[in-house]
């Protein structure tokens, strides 16, 4: 097996030897020490030839995504071959900000505080599955209710086909080869697609298919092709990001049992934990930019054309900015985490996240309060080429009774 810098010499997020989450952030630890800028000739999502720099330390991530000018968000000719339309992530400013401000409003924190009594009910219908068994296997709760919340309450897609939506996606991120990737994002594509243009001329319904339908740009309404595709980059980007760092972080309490008891018996540091789960979980590990013109960072000479990955889950492991970074500290308090980004690209969903991400963890404490992971062995964790977390996490605890109420009929009592 290679050592921490042989890999660090040729970065690739998805070796084998990278299940292991542990050995990952040791070579990232070699490959801050060394150099503020490591190399991969295997870049995911951009196909650059000749490889793609790495940015590694939190002060070089930062300053990259702080400056669109000269680090775009334009793919590299290469991949954009891929894109099916106008991508609110592949933009820059000032067409990318016009993205923003039509679908900002709508992720705005009120608009998703509104929606805590329908997250934590389809939380709560997903722990009933197994509550009163005793055992269970919470990745199931992680990868679910982020795709339900979405799919029924800020897409807007017809309820009966959420269940169908969420396995295109998952095979789409996670089928076993390319072949079946490609044709479940095809299936997915179509569905929304169909969606997408049953609504043209229905009444309005206030979810973000009208929003889309609705947007102007410059002036002109959005081709049905870029509604569809946006559609499905608010998929891409917002289920596996919230799905792994919630599973990253129910294995962490699992793990940690007085790590578990604190949270509970302290409810108050829970917005502080949550930051930290999500830096100390790092569910996404690189985006690219491309060098759009030349520029000087650190030392180091950037061309136009080349291409850097923006490791976040490295810089939110640099000893440099977090003390004792490889510690999971619940209240920490300074705590300026990449793992929504920086910059114009800042995560448009990050208000959502953050509340799938809290009440998933506060009904899951607050109805398996024992919780812990039946057998460290059994857990299953997963790494794709962006993002990273447990697929399977059985875990034991005493069985408790099913409860979940829906927020409607109980509004009408
Ligand atoms: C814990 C969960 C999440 C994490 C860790 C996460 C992380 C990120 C990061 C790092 C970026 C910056 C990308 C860049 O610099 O190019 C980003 C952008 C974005 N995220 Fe999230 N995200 C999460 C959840 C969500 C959710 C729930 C949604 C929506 C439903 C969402 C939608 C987006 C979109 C649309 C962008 C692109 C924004 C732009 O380009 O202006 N994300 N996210």
């Amino acid at each position: 097996m290679p050592t921490p810098e042989q890999h660090a010499d040729n970065w690739d997020l998805r070796h084998e030897d990278f299940n292991d989450n542990d050995f990952l952030y040791a070579v990232y630890s070699v490959m801050r020490r060394r150099d503020s800028f490591a190399h991969t000739d295997t870049p995911f999502l951009t196909p650059t030839p000749g490889g793609a720099w790495v940015a590694v330390r939190y002060q070089d991530c930062y300053s990259i995504l702080q400056d669109w000018q000269h680090f775009s968000s334009n793919p590299t000719p290469e991949a954009a071959e891929k894109l099916a339309g106008d991508l609110v992530i592949t933009l820059d400013p000032p067409r990318q900000q016009m993205f923003r401000k039509v679908l900002n409003p709508y992720f705005s924190p009120a608009r998703m505080k509104a929606l805590t009594p329908q997250i934590r009910w389809e939380t709560d219908r997903l722990i009933d599955d197994f509550i009163e068994s005793g055992t269970g296997d919470l990745a199931q709760v992680a990868w679910r209710q982020p795709g339900v919340v979405f799919f029924k309450y800020v897409l807007g897609m017809p309820v009966d086909d959420v269940p169908l939506c969420i396995d295109l996606t998952d095979d789409a991120l996670n089928g076993p080869t390319e072949d079946a990737r490609m044709a479940a994002w095809g299936g997915l594509y179509q569905h929304i697609h169909d969606a997408v243009s049953a609504r043209i001329d229905a009444p309005p319904r206030d979810d973000m298919i009208d929003v889309l339908l609705a947007a102007e740009i410059d002036g002109e309404k959005l081709a049905f092709n870029d509604v569809v595709s946006n559609a499905m980059l608010l998929v891409q980007a917002g289920l596996e990001t919230t799905a792994s760092a919630m599973s990253f972080a129910f294995h962490y309490l699992g793990t940690h049992p007085e790590e578990r008891d604190r949270l509970i018996r302290e409810p108050d540091i829970m917005p502080r934990a949550v930051e930290e789960l999500i830096r100390f979980g790092g569910s996404i590990h690189g985006i690219p930019r491309t060098v759009a013109k030349e520029t000087e960072l650190n030392g180091h000479r950037f061309c136009p054309g080349e291409s850097v990955i923006v490791n976040y889950a490295s810089a939110n492991r640099d000893d440099a900015e977090f003390p004792d970074a490889d510690r999971c500290v619940l209240d920490r308090q300074a705590n300026r985490h990449l793992g929504f980004g920086s910059g114009v690209h800042r995560c448009l969903g990050s208000n959502l996240a953050r509340l799938e991400f809290r009440i998933g963890i506060e009904q899951v404490l607050a109805r398996l309060p024992d919780y812990t992971i039946a057998s460290d062995s059994e857990t299953v964790f997963h790494g794709n080429s962006v993002t990273r977390g447990f697929r399977r996490l059985p875990v034991l605890f005493s069985p408790g009774p099913q409860v979940a109420v829906d927020p409607e009929s109980a509004a009408n009592v």
